[in-house]
């Protein structure tokens, strides 16, 4: 169940990312954005990144392969679908909701300057560079499916 979720919310958390993304762009081009509608993206990024780092941490706590794996550490790291789940998946998606977190700060005291804007934009893409890097999509070896 956690785990249809924390699969279903990915896709939340990539609209978000793409939309708050675009926006900060835009914005720091000197484009006219609709306020309501950026403040609606960043938030939607916000919540569900936040949502799906909860989630992550109770996946990480009660699933039966990590669990495996964190019986014997040294022995997962050999094992690269283990690897992925225990450490790299976690690791690169914290750093990703770090990043958004900054991006989030950033586009917030922007107040219309575009060059503020072009450091919230540096962040947001950061953050979605990362999570593509960090999802576990179908055609990798550690693939999973796109819909639950
Ligand atoms: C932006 C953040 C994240 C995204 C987009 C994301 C996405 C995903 C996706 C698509 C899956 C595969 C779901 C499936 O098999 O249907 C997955 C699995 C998993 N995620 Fe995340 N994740 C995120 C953050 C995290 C974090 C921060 C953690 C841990 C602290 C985490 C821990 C896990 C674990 C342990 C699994 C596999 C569990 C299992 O198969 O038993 N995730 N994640």
């Amino acid at each position: 169940m956690g785990l249809m979720v924390h699969g279903l919310v990915r896709w939340l958390v990539l609209g978000g990312a793409v939309a708050a993304t675009v926006l900060a762009w835009q914005a720091s081009r000197g484009r006219a954005v609709s306020a309501p509608l950026h403040k609606r993206a960043n938030l939607l990024y916000l919540i569900s990144v936040d949502v799906q780092l909860v989630l992550g941490l109770w996946l990480w706590l009660q699933s039966p392969l990590v669990k495996s794996a964190r019986l014997d550490m040294a022995a997962a790291m050999h094992d690269p679908q283990l690897r992925f789940f225990t450490v790299e998946h976690p690791a690169l998606l914290l750093l990703a909701t770090v990043a958004m977190h900054v991006g989030f700060a950033l586009a917030k005291r922007a107040q219309g300057q575009a060059a503020a804007y072009r450091k919230a934009f540096l962040a947001y893409a950061a953050s979605l560079a990362l999570i593509l890097l960090a999802i576990p999509w179908p055609f990798r070896a550690v693939g999973r499916a796109l819909w639950p």
